[in-house]
């Protein structure tokens, strides 16, 4: 291969890229673990465990919660060595580019694509279901046949089944996600602390005013036997439920994305990191637990299975509360991955490797407005049209992906520059980015051969990219 595969972004430019954005050191730990958090709850808790639980697992989801946990909290520690070490926004698609080089920076940027774009996509989905279920509670409802993607089995209250077309909940809230991108909305601190309030209240109220009505036969067996294929029960099934869940964990990496922005980076990040996905652990091994104690596993399968456990209880009062929650949480959780979509996208433009268009800035909103309606119309055919299982598992296949080359990468980087400063060293080399490795790829092996296939077809159509437009179009081209 030639070398100008390996050329790297020279780290004086990082600091020009940076320049226009010197950000103060403000935050403490406790900061840091909100921030973590907020990322975290979205589609996972809300939708994808009734799935993972009715189809794979069962009570013993929370097995797999605890070991995707596990290879978060190892693959985490690395992000936050390379995070500190290049404290620049553009997530893992920068760092590589700084370290091993343009075509690894160009596969996880191509990669992230699906962990952030199709990822946005995912929880709009999601927040089509518990709008659907909100308008229940007033008497409306949306056509089913409008309000899920084609091919999928909506079961109605006379028990009979339709199938969807066209999911146009989740269309529009993806494009109203974008339109309010564009007119450059603020991140505003206070706001997105209310929302991380609001979406962890509700999952405590939903544990504690539901606990008294959990039945114990409903989680037994803990393991329910396997039935026979792959992933069906069983230990299989936990597996796959391990690789499905991931999905409720991303979001922990947006903790080392503000490495610059920590008062004591060293300290802070792993704290932030370990901390948030401790409480988020233990916050969904106690809604799962008391959702599959309410209501039997196997009838969880549906777009809105904790709005499904709290009717079961005959709460009423709780039922509307978790779904406004649940449509804010997810709102909030779209907002941010769109926005680190189209910054990524940003960061590629600027280094040549995407089109000059995907960096053009509004001149009076100062957003990058073209990238993001283009971004926002592709998200939101991709929600109106795919099922949920079927975005979530790849979003989960790319994301493990990303966290692999991370977790190699810093063993690389440790031989390649020894000596570069590391605010943060990650600790107990190399067997933590070893681990973590392992741990993602055995969860990559547990998803369905499918997902497999779509993300080697993804990877193929990105090197086509590469090697057709952006080798060549690389403002580092000549120095090679
Ligand atoms: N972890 C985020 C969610 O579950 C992506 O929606």
């Amino acid at each position: 291969m030639s070398n100008d595969l390996f050329r790297r972004k020279p780290l004086a430019e990082l600091r020009a890229d940076a320049e226009g954005s010197l950000l103060r050191r403000t935050l403490g730990p406790v900061q840091l673990t909100a921030l973590g958090i907020g990322s975290i709850i979205g589609t996972g808790i809300f939708v994808l465990v009734g799935t993972a639980a009715s189809l794979h697992a069962g009570p013993a989801l929370v097995l797999s919660m605890i070991m995707t946990a596990v290879a978060c909290a190892f693959s985490g520690l690395c992000y936050a060595e390379l995070a500190a070490m290049i404290p620049v926004a553009g997530s893992a698609y920068t760092y590589a580019f700084a370290t091993i080089g343009e075509f690894a920076a160009w596969i996880i940027g191509w990669d992230l694509i699906l962990e952030y774009a199709l990822s946005s996509a995912t929880v709009a989905v999601g927040w089509s279901g518990y709008f659907s279920s909100f308008l229940r509670n007033f008497g409306l409802s949306i056509p089913p046949t409008l309000s899920a993607a084609p091919g999928v089995a909506v079961k109605l209250a006379d028990g009979s089944v339709v199938h969807g077309v066209f999911n146009l909940p989740a269309t529009m809230i993806v494009l109203a996600v974008a339109l309010l991108l564009i007119r450059g909305i603020k991140e505003s601190a206070t706001a997105n602390t209310i929302l991380v309030g609001i979406k962890v209240l509700v999952l405590i109220v939903f544990v504690v005013a539901c606990a008294k009505f959990v039945r114990h036969d409903n989680l037994t067996p803990f393991i329910p036997p396997n039935e026979g294929t792959f992933g069906a029960f069983g230990f299989s099934g936990v597996m796959r439920a391990t690789g499905i869940m991931f999905f409720a964990y991303i979001g922990f990496d947006a903790v080392s994305t503000a490495a610059q922005e920590c008062k004591n980076p060293q300290r802070d990040l792993p704290i932030g990191i370990l901390a948030s996905l401790a409480i988020c652990t233990v916050l969904y091994i106690a809604v799962a637990l008391v959702l599959m104690g309410i209501v039997p596993y196997k009838q969880l399968n549906v777009p809105d299975p904790l709005a499904v456990g709290v009717d079961a209880t005959g709460l009423t009062w709780l039922s509307p509360f978790v779904k406004i929650s649940a449509l804010f949480g997810l709102f909030s959780t779209m907002l941010v991955q769109l926005l680190g979509q189209t910054r990524i996208f940003m960061a590629m433009s600027r280094d040549g490797l995407l089109p000059p268009l995907f960096g053009r800035v509004h001149p009076r909103f100062r957003t990058p407005h073209v990238s993001t309606i283009l971004t926002g119309c592709v998200v939101a055919l991709a929600a109106g049209l795919t099922p949920i299982s079927v975005l979530g598992e790849l979003v989960s296949m790319g994301t493990l992906l990303a966290f692999v080359l991370v977790c190699v990468g810093i063993i690389a980087l440790r031989k390649s520059d020894p000596d570069a400063p590391r605010p943060f060293r990650t600790p107990w080399m190399p067997w933590v980015p070893v681990i973590g490795a392992l741990a993602c790829i055995a969860q990559m092996l547990s998803l369905p051969l499918a997902t497999w296939i779509r993300l080697i077809v993804w990877l193929l159509i990105g090197f086509a990219m590469y090697f057709g437009y952006a080798r060549r179009r690389s403002r580092y081209a000549t120095q090679a």
